[in-house]
């Protein structure tokens, strides 16, 4: 579509735009915000470099797309319970949402999107990998769409794939953590084919480090098919990526997106402020 009030310039071959022309610190204007969501809707990840913002400022964007809520595992900022600060330091090694996800899929209603607003960033590196999952499930072949279409995936909170689950990747992080030892109770099943709600496309609902087995499968069917759609929606070929510099402001859509951390900047600093906006459906 034709835009008006900014400008917007593609960054992948399907998915991701930067959006240019606008001062996200000053107060915006209706048809500025209907761009702006329609721009997400088209692109399902947008990326505002150069803003300058105070905590309250990028809050009060973030509330344009839908209510902020809190990330179970990571305490927030002390007057603002709903920011996190995603830091690594020079001298850690592991880093923050490093494998494949989108957010909080182990939620009956994920957020409906996720904002990371750039405070320091490494000299090269550190970018976020994001991958389009309505080019996930449109690559299928007509036989397997029939297949995934009637499933249901089950969804963990305790990272079940990974040997120690949760506790042991959070236990790697100098965050103040939450609620870990209640991970394997955050669990919910979700058609593995979602409509989006607001542009009716299908996308493959893969949730890379969440998705652990198919409802009603035995484990070995569950184990082939499961591998198989974490390797197809991690496909680059869907994929774009975003670079950041100090004051770039990115949000994603988690309804038709799965996304991952970049951990290429060994003894250099990365902090970025994360927000999550809620208000989801219940994926159907
Ligand atoms: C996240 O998964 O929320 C973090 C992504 C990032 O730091 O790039």
């Amino acid at each position: 579509m034709a835009y008006r009030t900014i400008e917007v310039t593609p960054i992948g071959g399907t998915m991701g735009a930067e959006i240019a022309g606008i001062d996200l610190a000053r107060p915006l204007g209706n048809e500025q915000l209907a761009e702006i969501h329609q721009a997400l809707l088209e692109n399902q990840v947008l990326v505002f470099h150069g803003q300058d913002l105070t905590i309250e400022q990028n809050k009060a964007f973030a509330r344009r797309f839908g209510p902020l809520v809190p990330y179970p595992f990571v305490k927030g900022l002390d007057d603002h319970p709903e920011v996190f600060e995603i830091r690594k330091e020079p001298d850690e090694e592991k880093n923050f949402g490093g494998a494949w996800h989108t957010d909080m899929s182990f939620e009956e209603r994920p957020p409906v999107g996720t904002m990371l607003y750039a405070r320091e960033t490494p000299s090269r590196g550190g970018d976020t990998l994001l991958a389009n999952l309505y080019r996930a499930y449109e690559t299928l072949s007509d036989p397997m769409k029939r297949v995934v279409e009637g499933l249901k995936g089950v969804y963990s909170g305790d990272l079940k794939g990974r040997r120690g689950g949760r506790k042991a990747l959070m236990d790697t992080t100098r965050f103040q953590t939450a609620n870990v030892e209640r991970a394997g109770e955050m669990e919910a099943e979700h058609p593995l084919v979602r409509t989006h709600p607001e542009t009716g496309r299908k996308a493959l609902y893969v949730s890379g480090s969440h998705l652990y087995r198919i409802a009603g499968m035995t484990d070995a069917e569950s184990a082939a098919l499961v591998g198989f759609l974490k390797d197809h929606a991690a496909t680059p070929d869907f994929t774009c990526r975003v670079s950041y510099r100090p004051g770039t402001l990115v949000v994603w859509d988690n309804r038709c997106t799965q996304h991952r951390a970049l951990n290429d900047y060994p003894g250099e600093r990365r902090v970025m402020h994360r927000l999550t906006i809620g208000g989801g459906d219940r994926p159907h």
